[in-house]
């Protein structure tokens, strides 16, 4: 959840080096650096806090150089200030990274035993003292293999040398790492999002590989040192240059490209004329696959439990769902004749890459949900479903979780239909129903006014309770979660049957809960539920679906009703106004919308 660039070039790297970091913020913000090689010299600067603090704090326009690497930080080790900010050096190397060094502490003291006197509390400065020292008595390359060698956890590096003026190293194992290839001039990023400005041919490492990036030439080595070809690819075109339009924030704007999303999802998906699901190439036959397990992390896991409601209703298989912090180190029985399914939408969230990764190395058939599909997660599964809704940039997701739960939706529809457990009829009137759902969100979204205004009663209270039931329950948990990671207020998503069995205790006067109730088979007994929280004092806001009938309850504090559609469709409606409460709340608190405190888009350390 760093974001590492490297330039090495025949002009001045600065100006790009800042622009690139700019664009990796969404990986973390905690601090930034730089370090350049000028006249046979490191320069090194860096500053707590986000990269314009490094502009303000430094004159980088005449920040000389025509290598350099740059760093955006999310903390890990050490806490987030100027001393831990990345690039750390020696008085010859000069190192960025992002991961985790998992026996730094006893690799740091052998160093200290040799002398090297450390600045920061960070696992990172080991490295540079690792190769200071392994360049005193090996070659580079040697001296790179060695210090791999000696690093157990996950890194992802940029190195630059005080001796060698023109040589960018490279090297990955379990953080993402890429070369991009460019005029007189080549690079080194995390991602390929940070060197789109930049280039549009990008070659992706492999773990236990590294490179040496040159402005005329490009080496990739394995993990022995042995020299290997590589191939170059060809950027998909579909993250042109971003911004918010006339959007305050991305939130904002990635909210109300919702209803794109989801025609881009149909349209990628739904053969509208034959009314049918197009998923091409689909390795498996259909008997092969018995059951299905879920994996994911944060707001993806929830688009795995919102899959789980539709698969075992839809497709009468098993269904499991696992948090991938959780799967990747419980004893897992892996059965042959299970899918697993990992949605990611970055594809490069560390516990869910892992999950993937043991998957594989037990040869399970792995199918991958992402929103971007260079990534690792989605070169290494065994078949892809790309959700196609362009760069999210908010940190906190909203049109991906859209996009996440459209796909497996439709993925639930084409195995009921394929499995015969849904008849021709019923599956065609779902993919009908399901091509209204572009013009339900677009009325959705205009739940605007009403929402601002009740968004404060959440932030002056010391916590809420979001509550549903069935395909409700998912989203209950959902909107939690974007209350909790924008405003920064306690939120919790609950079954609301299951509130009698403990958390109805935390009912108190004038305490917010979220009712999510459409007229679904669950509606009945969550308005019962509803009521058992307004006779302890609850202030109620009951999200329903358009009826005739009124909804039968006294001291609902407020209400809000979406379009009714059919019952499979509606967590896709219930969502919006969450997202909108999340939203409000944290802009009344003047919070950072796009970039929440603790918080990176993409988390791809343990
Ligand atoms: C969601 O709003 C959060 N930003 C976070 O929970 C996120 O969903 C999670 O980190 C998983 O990210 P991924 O989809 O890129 O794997």
């Amino acid at each position: 959840m760093c974001g590492i660039i490297g330039i090495s070039s025949n002009k001045s790297v600065s100006a790009n080096i800042i622009n690139s970091l700019k664009k990796l913020e969404y990986r973390g913000y905690d601090s930034a650096g730089i370090a350049t090689l000028s006249d046979g010299e490191i320069i090194e600067v860096k500053s707590e806090g986000r990269v314009d603090n490094l502009e303000n704090n430094f004159d980088l326009k005449n920040l000389k150089g025509n290598i350099g690497i740059g760093h955006v930080r999310w903390a890990t080790h050490g806490i987030p200030n100027q001393i831990n900010a990345h690039p750390h050096s020696s008085h010859n190397v000069s190192v960025v990274h992002n991961g985790i060094i998992e026996n730094s502490t006893i690799l740091k003291k052998h160093l200290i035993n040799n002398g090297h006197k450390f600045k920061s509390q960070t696992d990172t400065e080991v490295i540079v003292h690792l190769i200071t020292e392994n360049l005193k008595t090996l070659e580079l390359e040697y001296a790179i293999t060695k210090t791999l060698k000696q690093l157990h956890g996950s890194f992802a590096l940029g190195i630059v040398f005080k001796d060698i003026p023109d040589l960018i190293v490279g090297a990955r194992r379990g953080s993402p790492l890429a070369v991009g290839y460019g005029p007189n001039e080549n690079y080194l990023g995390s991602d390929s999002y940070a060197l789109k400005a930049m280039t549009n041919k990008i070659t992706y490492l492999e773990d236990g590989e590294f490179c040496f990036v040159k402005k005329d030439q490009v080496l990739f080595f394995n993990e022995a040192g042995k020299k290997v070809n590589k191939k170059i690819l060809k950027l998909s075109s579909d993250e042109a240059s971003y911004d918010k339009g006339d959007f305050k924030h991305f939130m904002a704007k990635e909210i109300e490209e919702q209803p794109t999303t989801i025609k881009t999802g149909i349209k990628e998906y739904i053969d509208s004329v034959n009314k049918d699901v197009n998923i091409f190439n689909f390795p498996w036959n259909i008997d092969e696959i018995k059951s299905i397990t879920l994996i994911g992390c944060g707001t993806a896991y929830h688009s795995c439990l919102m899959a789980k409601y539709w698969f075992e209703e839809l497709t009468n298989l098993d269904v499991s769902v696992d948090i991938a912090s959780e799967f990747r180190y419980r004893k897992n029985r892996f059965k042959k004749d299970t899918l697993y399914i990992f949605v990611s939408q970055s594809g490069e969230t560390a516990d869910t890459y892992a999950a993937l990764n043991l998957c594989n190395k037990n040869k399970m058939k792995t199918c991958s949900v992402v929103n971007v599909i260079e990534s690792s997660i989605s070169r290494e599964s065994n078949f892809v479903l790309p959700i196609h809704c362009g760069p999210e940039i908010g940190v906190a997701s909203t049109k991906a979780f859209l996009g996440q739960i459209l796909v497996l939706y439709i993925l639930s529809l084409k195995i009921g239909f394929l499995r015969n457990e849904i008849d021709r009829v019923e599956y065609k009137q779902k993919i009908k129903d399901l091509k209204t759902l572009p013009g339900l969100i677009e009325k959705t979204l205009q739940h605007d006014n009403d929402i601002q205004a009740i968004s404060s009663t959440f932030n002056d209270a010391k916590g809420s309770m979001f509550l549903g039931r069935g395909f409700s329950y998912p989203i209950a948990l959902e909107g939690a979660l974007k209350l909790k990671e924008l405003s920064y207020v306690h939120a919790e998503g609950y079954p609301a049957g299951e509130m009698k069995h403990g958390p109805l205790a935390l009912i108190e006067e004038g305490m917010p809960v979220v009712v999510l109730a459409p007229r679904d088979n669950y509606y009945k007994k969550t308005i019962s539920n509803m009521q058992e929280v307004i006779a302890r004092g609850a202030k109620v806001l009951l999200i329903t679906s358009k009826s005739k009938d009124e909804v039968v309850s006294e001291n609902i504090w407020e209400t809000i009703e979406v379009e009714n559609t059919n019952e499979d469709l509606f967590p896709f409606l219930l969502t919006i106004p969450l997202q909108k409460l999340a939203y409000y709340s944290a802009l009344k608190k003047g919070y950072d919308i796009d970039k929440p405190r603790n918080l990176a888009k993409s988390v791809t350390v343990e």
